[in-house]
């Protein structure tokens, strides 16, 4: 967890300068988010990087927890944080495991469920941090039918240049949300030429 930590801070500024590679689906997810949030929910967002996705969604909740395991990643969010002037989100370092026991009404997760150790003994977490019919929300590239990309990334990893990446499908990845007493209430690929699986579960 430390090198992926280190690994994450090392890119942090460069993450941050970087413009979204994909305006169209990534305004597409935050719509479709956003027709889920109340003004009195609870939010944790899990793998948050430098928290553009939560000063946007923040103001639609009443409290906004960022989480993430880079504290490179983490200050720049609070920079951006405090220049955007939005008072009701709070930034933490930690994986899923430093938020069990806490409660949420939504906890949310982008782009990160293939870089976690083990995604299933997370969405066991998140569940258990949410009361019934709490949401759980979620984009995840869902590389499994790239496999051609495993040996590439395998490669990078040994120069440091890739984080740890699982390769799962889009049926996986529902199973095993399912699997972890979820009840699916909306799918998509966004873009529909894929690899990102977008999922909104409600707990059992
Ligand atoms: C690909 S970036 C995605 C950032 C942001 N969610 C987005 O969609 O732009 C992955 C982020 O997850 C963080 N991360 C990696 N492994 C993590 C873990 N096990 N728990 C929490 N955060 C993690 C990294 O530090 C990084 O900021």
């Amino acid at each position: 967890m430390q090198s992926e930590a280190k690994f994450w801070d090392k890119i942090a500024p460069g993450y941050a300068k970087k413009p979204i590679s994909d305006v169209a689906s990534y305004e597409k997810t935050m719509d479709r988010v956003r027709s889920y949030l109340k003004a009195t929910d609870r939010v944790l967002e899990l793998g948050c990087g430098t928290g553009s996705t939560a000063i946007l969604l923040a103001p639609l909740a009443d409290s906004y927890i960022a989480g993430d395991i880079s504290g490179g990643m983490l200050e720049i969010g609070e920079e951006k944080r405090v220049a955007a002037g939005v008072d009701n989100l709070s930034f933490r370092q930690g994986a899923t495991d430093a938020f069990a026991g806490e409660r949420f009404d939504v906890v949310m997760g982008f782009n990160l469920f293939h870089l976690v150790t083990d995604m299933e003994a997370d969405f066991a977490l998140i569940r258990d941090m949410l009361p019934e019919g709490g949401l759980f929300i979620q984009k995840s590239p869902a590389l499994g039918r790239r496999w051609y990309l495993k040996p590439v990334i395998a490669a990078m990893r040994l120069i440091g240049k890739a984080p740890q990446v699982r390769f799962f499908g889009s049926e996986e990845l529902d199973r095993a949300v399912e699997a972890a007493g979820f009840e699916i209430i909306e799918t998509d690929t966004i873009p529909p030429t894929g690899p990102s699986r977008f999922i909104v579960a409600r707990k059992r």
